[in-house]
């Protein structure tokens, strides 16, 4: 066995340094660690998924309540998603330190919270309102509450300027909103979030299939679901309606991944995935790929491209789909009422055992090619552009790990 020379050892350094650097700036489970009066709010933190979301932003104020106050808020027996939702509105999405707060331009301001970037808060409920009041004091509050601010200002944990202020605050701010009960994902109803962005039909379908049960089933474990728009569906219902029974229930799960995939992790993710369907070795498998700023989902057989983002909630993505993805292992024998193309691509791939195709393969899209154009849809996909940082650092961090792991194996 040798020494590691010198370079593997520079390697290695190498490698721990961009592990370091890929992950992110501030860790807010390890602020909080060395204090143990807030270890129930940093417990909450993380089970909520929270920390996480806090780590990859710059920025941003950590308003932490004691242990004490943190028992006043589990008294209520609320859900997780709604303490997720109560804890959210704590995280300022601006940066007041101490001597910020003590001066307060024209003594008062409002400030957005992470509740309020999640979309669920309506008005003005997502604002904290900070008031510098008599005595040094500063107050928060609601910004619609009514009254002397229920909560004041204790002292600064830790202030990392500009990125993470984290202080402490006398009490939980009470917010009706924040505490109202929240549907967690597997409580979510999948048809009807469905239907409600454009995918009625696929929906309605999915309702008298068994299929509808297998997506149900995978919602706690992390799923990723694909729904066809109306247009598209429409037009592929007679189809449809020609397979068998367990050939629909076969198409409908190829349109779902048994794994959370949110945009930026389909974007990083390019490659062969399997789908609900699969069942043994590269069976009912589709092809996620980028394409520009879209993400398309290939098989065989057709191109479909993500139009807009129906919800994305940990554990629970549902992007719709300009065009329904066909299986070869349903399609690629059957008589289509298709242009030209398509039986050209059967007779090429007579087995299924072929690697992913190329990109511009002439058997694309059959019978949907008229869908394709502007959608007015893709804005919807900007709420998750937060998320494209840490994939971009995780992917690294895991490299880097790789490498590392790789070198040391060597030697
Ligand atoms: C603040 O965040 C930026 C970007 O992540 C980072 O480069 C910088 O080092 C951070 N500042 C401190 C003091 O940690
Ligand atoms: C943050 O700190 C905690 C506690 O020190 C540690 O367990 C965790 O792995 C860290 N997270 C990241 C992303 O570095
Ligand atoms: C402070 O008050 C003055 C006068 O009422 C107003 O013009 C100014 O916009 C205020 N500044 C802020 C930051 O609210
Ligand atoms: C914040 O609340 C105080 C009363 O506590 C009120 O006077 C002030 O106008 C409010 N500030 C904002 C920006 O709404
Ligand atoms: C979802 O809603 C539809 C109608 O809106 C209903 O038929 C279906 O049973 C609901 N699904 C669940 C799991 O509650
Ligand atoms: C349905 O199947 C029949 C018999 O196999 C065939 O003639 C017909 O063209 C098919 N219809 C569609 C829409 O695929």
């Amino acid at each position: 066995m040798q020494l590691p020379s010198s370079a593997t050892v520079a390697a290695v350094v190498l490698s721990v340094v961009l592990f370091i650097c890929a992950t992110e700036a501030h860790n807010i489970t390890h602020i909080l660690a060395d204090h143990k009066q807030f270890s129930t709010f940093n417990h909450y933190l993380t089970t909520t998924h929270l920390a996480a979301e806090i780590n990859r932003r710059q920025t941003i104020t950590v308003c932490a309540v004691d242990n004490a106050g943190m028992s006043d808020l589990l008294s209520k027996q609320l859900s997780i998603y709604t303490i997720k939702n109560v804890l959210s509105f704590h995280v300022l999405l601006d940066y007041f330190d101490a001597k910020k707060l003590h001066q307060i331009t024209n003594g008062t301001a409002l400030a957005a919270t992470m509740f309020q970037a999640t979309g669920s808060a309506t008005g003005s409920s997502g604002f904290v309102n900070i008031t510098d009041l008599r005595g040094g004091k500063v107050g928060l509050s609601p910004a619609d509450y009514n009254g002397p601010p229920p909560a004041k200002f204790v002292k600064s944990i830790a202030e990392i300027p500009y990125n993470i202020s984290v202080i402490q605050i006398s009490t939980i701010l009470p917010s009706d909103e924040a505490e109202a009960p929240t549907p967690g994902p597997s409580q979510m109803n999948l048809t009807s979030l469905m239907s409600a962005k454009g995918c009625k039909v696929f929906a309605e379908t999915l309702l008298a299939s068994p299929a509808e049960k297998t997506f149900e089933d995978n919602v706690d474990g992390g799923v990723t679901i694909f729904c066809p728009r109306d247009d598209a569906m429409k037009k592929f219902l007679p189809k449809f309606k020609n397979l068998t029974a367990e050939g629909k229930q076969s198409l409908l799960e190829y349109h779902g991944i048994p794994i959370y995939q949110s945009i930026s992790n389909l974007k990083s993710n390019n490659g062969d995935m399997n789908t609900l369907a699969t069942d043994g070795a590269k069976k009912y498998a589709v092809v996620i790929q980028n394409d520009g700023e879209d993400v398309t989902i290939k098989t065989k057989i057709v191109t479909a491209k993500i139009t807009a983002t129906v919800v994305d909630k940990l554990p629970l993505a549902i992007y719709s789909l300009d065009k329904v993805l066909l299986p070869e292992e349903l399609f690629k024998a059957s008589p289509t009422p298709a242009p030209a193309p398509a039986p050209e691509a059967r007779a090429e791939s007579p087995k299924h055992s072929k690697s992913p195709p190329a990109p511009a393969s002439p058997a694309e899209s059959p019978a949907d090619s008229p869908a394709d154009g502007p959608n007015g849809d893709a804005d919807d996909l900007t709420d998750s552009g937060a998320v494209k940082y840490n994939a971009g650092a995780s992917l690294a961090a895991v490299f880097s790990l790789w490498f590392a792991f790789n070198v040391l194996m060597e030697v």
